[in-house]
Order: structure tokens, then C-alpha cells, then sequence
């Protein structure tokens, strides 16, 4: 649940930080409207600015990170802009390959054949190139929904039934968890939404039961790692009882 800080080069920084931290990267569009710019302007520096965050995290030792780039419901937004979307995923996906110390393993969540062939091949490069990667885990949620990945989860499951792997009275929440986009990382600890938005938009619904959650009407752009550092504040002051007393 809890990591000790041991790279802890700030001295403002909790000894206790998120084990996983989820980022919801919203207010792009805002944050070019408000300088009379084009919506994908805002998306190009919110591209720099996870950046920026994941050099910083990998710095103050979290292990699991996670961070919703593009949801199943963003298909409805104008082409172009789905477009430069994209086109900034093609960019900053080689980007992170050179940009990124080694040791940091790539894992994309959500259904990624509906992307564009080149786009996949490069995602599915990457993912092999970094499995064995250990210091860090950087999750890129990209055409991901929490319901899609539990529908997709049970779309599974009941297959293993349907062929005689698995019987219905051993489907337990371990089942679920290990069909699921995340399988291979713990619940989420904290989630961090900027732009002033109070809701999930279908992010890690099945991972965040127990989540802390922080809201900030700071936009994407402009979150930098002071603004994380007074989330991680906030999140030591946390009494988490999943529970119990
Ligand atoms: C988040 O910023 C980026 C994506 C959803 C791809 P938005 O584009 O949602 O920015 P706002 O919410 O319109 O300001
Ligand atoms: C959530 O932001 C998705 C991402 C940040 C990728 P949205 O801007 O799409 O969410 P809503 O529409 O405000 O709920
Ligand atoms: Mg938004």
C-alpha cells in the first residue's frame, strides 16, 4: 500500500508516498482556450507535461504509475482532434523510449486494436521492449473505460467456464483482477484529477475501491511537481482503514 520514501531529495516530501498513483490528465482544452488557442495546442503541452511528472516520479521512488490519456468516450470528440490525439501518442510513445532512464516497463491499458496498425506495432514494441524492466511501471491508459475492461474481463472468464478451465464456483474477485488491463499492478492508492472536474469518467473503477482521491482546479498543463507534491501531503495525512478500525 505504502512505500518508504528512500530517494526523498525534497524535503517537503511525506515518508509515506502512494505505492500506485493514478492520473487523470484533464483541462487541456481549457488551458488553451484560456490563451485563445487551438484545443490540440493544449494537448501538445499536457504531452510534455506527463513528461515531466513521470521523470519526477521515477525521481521520488514511486513504483506504479498510471495515467488516462484517452477514454472510450473520447472517440466523440472532432476527428482532427482525435487526430492530433493520436499523432502526439505516435510521437511521445518513441519519445518516452529515449527519453526514459532503462529499467521503467511500459504497459498500455484499454482495447488497442481500434488504434491505427502503425500505432499498435509501436505499442507492442514497447511493451516488449521494457517487460523486464523492474523500478518502475508506467501505465498509459489509451481507448480505455473501467466498464469495457470488466465487460472484457468477463467476456474472458466466461470463455475459461464455457471451455471446462475454470469452475463458476471459483470466479473470486482474484479472477476478476487478473483478467483485467491492470493484472499485473496493485489497487491504486491515489488518484489525482486536475481541471476542477469531480469524477472518475470510467478510470480504474474496479481498482480504485479504496482509493484516496485528490481534485485540483489547476489544469493538466500547468501540474507540476509542486502541485504532486502537495497531493502527496494531502495523501499522508490519510487515515486509510479499508474497513477495518
Ligand atoms: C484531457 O483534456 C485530454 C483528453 C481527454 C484526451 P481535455 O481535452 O478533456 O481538456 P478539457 O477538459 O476540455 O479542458
Ligand atoms: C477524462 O477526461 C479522460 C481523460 C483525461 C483521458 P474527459 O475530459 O474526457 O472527461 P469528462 O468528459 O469531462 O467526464
Ligand atoms: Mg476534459
Amino acid at each position: 500500500m505504502a512505500i518508504f520514501n528512500k530517494k526523498n531529495n525534497s524535503e517537503e516530501l511525506p515518508t509515506v508516498l502512494p505505492n500506485h498513483i493514478g492520473f487523470i490528465m484533464d483541462g487541456n482544452g481549457r488551458w488553451a482556450k484560456k490563451r485563445g488557442l487551438p484545443r490540440t495546442f493544449g494537448h501538445t503541452e499536457g504531452a510534455k507535461n506527463f513528461r515531466k511528472i513521470v521523470r519526477y516520479c521515477k525521481d521520488i521512488g514511486i513504483k506504479y504509475i498510471s495515467f488516462y490519456a484517452f477514454s472510450t468516450e473520447n472517440w466523440k470528440r472532432p476527428k482532427d482532434e482525435v487526430s492530433a490525439i493520436m499523432n502526439l501518442f505516435r510521437e511521445y510513445i518513441v519519445d518516452v523510449r529515449n527519453y526514459l532512464s532503462e529499467n521503467t516497463k511500459m504497459v498500455f491499458l484499454g482495447d488497442i486494436s481500434a488504434l491505427d496498425e502503425d500505432l499498435q506495432k509501436k505499442i507492442i514494441d514497447l511493451e516488449n521492449d521494457t517487460k523486464d524492466y523492474t523500478e518502475m511501471t508506467l501505465m498509459m491508459a489509451v481507448n480505455y473505460g473501467g466498464r469495457d475492461e470488466i465487460a472484457n474481463a468477463t467476456r474472458q472468464i466466461a470463455q475459461k467456464v464455457k471451455d471446462g478451465e475454470l469452475d463458476i464456483n471459483d470466479i473470486s474477485e482474484d479472477t476478476v483482477n487478473n483478467f483485467l488491463y491492470t493484472r499485473e499492478a496493485p489497487d491504486v492508492d491515489l488518484i489525482i484529477r486536475p481541471s476542477g472536474e469531480l469524477r472518475l469518467s470510467n478510470f480504474l473503477i474496479w481498482q480504485s475501491a479504496y482509493a484516496e482521491f485528490y481534485f485540483t482546479d489547476v489544469l493538466w498543463p500547468d501540474f507540476t511537481p509542486k502541485e504532486l507534491d502537495k497531493a502527496l501531503i494531502d495523501f499522508s495525512k490519510r487515515g486509510r482503514r479499508f474497513g477495518g478500525v
